[in-house]
C-alpha cells in the first residue's frame, strides 16, 4: 500500500519521525517536507500520515494552510491519520496538540482518519527526541497500515490528546 508522509518541521524532530515512519513502512512509502507537496499530491497514495510539530497548542502556519487547502477530491478514497511532536512539560498541555488539530482540519474536508491522532515527545523545546519515540513512530505507521487499533496497543500508545 503507498503511504505518503507529509511533515513540517522546525527543529527537525518532526522529519526524523516522519522519516521512521516511511522506513518502517519499507519502499512503498515516503516522506516530504508539506512545502514540497504539490496541489494534487495525494493522488497516487492510500494512506496519508499527517505530522507537524506542536506550536502554541497548533501546527505550524505551513500545515494549517497545506491542509486549508485540501479539496474533499483530494482525501476522497483514502485513509489518514494524524500525528504531532510535542513538549513534554506540564504548562504546553493548557493549550493541547497538533494532531487533534490535524484531524479535525481533515474531517472537515470529510476526509477518513483511521486512527487516533498520535503524539510523540521531544526533551525541552527544541528536541532531541524523548527515548524510544522512534521506534514508537516506526510501530505506530505499522499499524495503522496493517489495520490494527493503535488505541488498544499497549504502553503510550495511548498518549491523552485534546483539541
Ligand atoms: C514557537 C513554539 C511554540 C511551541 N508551542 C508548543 C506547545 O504549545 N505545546 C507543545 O507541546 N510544544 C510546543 N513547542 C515545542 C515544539 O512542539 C517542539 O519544538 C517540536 O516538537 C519540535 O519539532 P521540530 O523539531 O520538528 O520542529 C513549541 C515550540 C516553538 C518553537
Amino acid at each position: 500500500m503507498n503511504t505518503l508522509v507529509i511533515y513540517d518541521s522546525l527543529y527537525g524532530n518532526t522529519e526524523k519521525v516522519a522519516n521512521a515512519m516511511a522506513e518502517a513502512l519499507g519502499k512503498e512509502a515516503k516522506a516530504v517536507k508539506v512545502g514540497q507537496v504539490k496541489a494534487g499530491g495525494l493522488k497516487d497514495y492510500a494512506y496519508v500520515l499527517i505530522g507537524s510539530p506542536t506550536q502554541g497548542g497548533r501546527p505550524t502556519k505551513a500545515m494549517q494552510s497545506f491542509l486549508a487547502g485540501l479539496t474533499e477530491d483530494d482525501v476522497l478514497g483514502k485513509r489518514f491519520a494524524a500525528f504531532d511532536t510535542r513538549a513534554q512539560a506540564f504548562i504546553v498541555k493548557l493549550f493541547g496538540w497538533a494532531a487533534p488539530k490535524i484531524e479535525k482540519a481533515l474531517k472537515s474536508k470529510r476526509a477518513n482518519c483511521t486512527a487516533q491522532p498520535q503524539g510523540f515527545f521531544v526533551e525541552g523545546t527544541k528536541g532531541p527526541l524523548a527515548e524510544g519515540e522512534l521506534k514508537r513512530a516506526g510501530t505506530w505507521a505499522k499499524a495503522i497500515i496493517a489495520g490494527l487499533p493503535t488505541n488498544l496497543m499497549p504502553g503510550e500508545f495511548n498518549v491523552k490528546t485534546k483539541e
